[in-house]
């Protein structure tokens, strides 16, 4: 299809600016310059086993990231992207991602600015080598005033905002076609890699996720470590026609968020990955501030819900840079119906109804 009557993203985020004419302009090229590292990456991760960025060789300096995860050439390369193609504009205060144990700062012979961005360079890096989709995940933050005014070196402390804080938030995915889905807080926009041009391309705009679904994604080799309320969950899902539910479900599990959230932004569906006592050091898998916060950001932006079962999550106060959480989003009634069960007793915790199984009534 030719270009004529698209909209690139360049042009959306014009558009976008034009309803707020006070706007310098700055938020707009920092998204620009994030989306040309994900075209960067783009280009790397299509060229598969052709380039030279897969594998699980490291490079020098590679090793375990903060996560105590191995970091593979790619999670590193992607970083490096990632800080390179911002660092030098003059729109941020500072940097922090997955791959770096604290904030990265801009270097001295670069002005500093307003904004905060945080990133997973690489979602669902086990999937690289098995050529299954993977993704980058981004939250633009407001830097505190007195960075911008004296130029000080960002510290983690002013990353740790809520969700509800953050002015703007995406990922790309890098699939069968590359697409970037933003959201700047007036709904979700979906663009699609033009890889002839080199241009995202807006090819939904207003996505909205259906309220219901019977698609639900867990990793249920956790299943002994989840608490009750999941477990309930679960059941019921599995349960099918029969069970509580009276509907059968579907179960996918791609082991790549962005490629989970995607999917549930396209067709509606529930994602857990719920906090459980697997490794009681860790509650919970994903990431707050560049996993759960920008998913949570554009799931609301969809008409979706994101939480952490107890509460919602862009209302989380992040304790650290690193933390982690529990994290269920998706279709709104499922994610409403975790939530209480969330706040309903268990069932060991509730009195045997009179005509259970055991009861006094029994026959
Ligand atoms: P990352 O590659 O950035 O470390 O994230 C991987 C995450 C997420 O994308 C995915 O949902 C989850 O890890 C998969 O976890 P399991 O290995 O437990 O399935
Ligand atoms: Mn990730
Ligand atoms: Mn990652």
């Amino acid at each position: 299809m030719p270009l004529t009557g698209r909209w690139t993203l360049t042009r959306y985020l014009i558009e976008q600016r034009r309803r707020y004419p006070g706007a310098s302009g700055e938020l707009n090229a920092l998204l620009l310059d994030v989306s040309l590292a994900c075209k960067a990456l783009a280009r790397i991760v299509s060229r598969g086993a052709l380039g030279s960025a897969l594998g699980n060789a490291l490079p020098a300096g590679g090793s375990i990231n903060v996560q105590g995860e191995v970091q593979k050439p790619l999670d590193v390369l992607s970083n490096e992207i990632f800080v390179r193609m911002n660092e030098w504009s003059g729109h941020l205060g500072g940097m922090a991602s997955e791959e770096m144990e604290t904030p990265s700062q801009i270097p001295a012979t670069y002005p500093r600015g307003k904004y905060l961005l945080v990133f997973d360079p690489l979602d669902g890096s086990s999937n690289i080598d098995v050529n299954v989709a993977v993704g980058s995940i981004f939250s633009i933050l407001r830097a505190p005033a007195d960075v911008l005014e004296s130029g000080r070196d960002v510290v983690e402390a002013d990353f740790l905002q809520p969700g509800a804080a953050q002015v703007a938030a995406g990922y790309a995915i890098y699939g069968p076609a590359a697409q970037f889905v933003l959201t700047v807080g007036d709904g979700v926009a979906v663009f699609t890699l033009d890889p002839d041009l080199g241009e995202f391309v807006l090819t939904q705009s207003n996505v909205q996720i259906p309220a219901d679904t019977q698609e639900f994604a867990i990793n249920s080799s956790n299943a002994r470590f989840w608490e009750p309320p999941i477990k309930r969950y679960v059941d019921e899902c599995l349960a099918g026609k029969p069970g509580p539910r009276g509907k059968d479900f579907n179960m996918r599990w791609i082991a790549s968020m962005v490629a989970e959230a995607h999917r549930i932004l396209m067709r509606g569906g529930v994602f857990l990955y719920p906090r459980d006592s697997k490794d009681p050091s860790r509650p919970g898998r994903l990431r707050l501030l560049y996993e759960a916060n920008p998913v949570g950001f554009l799931m609301e932006q969809a008409g979706g819900r994101a939480s952490t079962g107890r509460q919602p999550m862009l209302g989380v106060q992040p304790h650290e840079l690193h933390q982690r959480i529990g994290l269920v989003f998706g279709s709104r009634n499922e994610v409403e119906r975790i939530e209480r069960y969330h706040r309903e007793p268990v069932a060991s915790e509730t009195p045997a109804p009179l005509f259970a199984p055991r009861s006094l009534f029994r026959d």
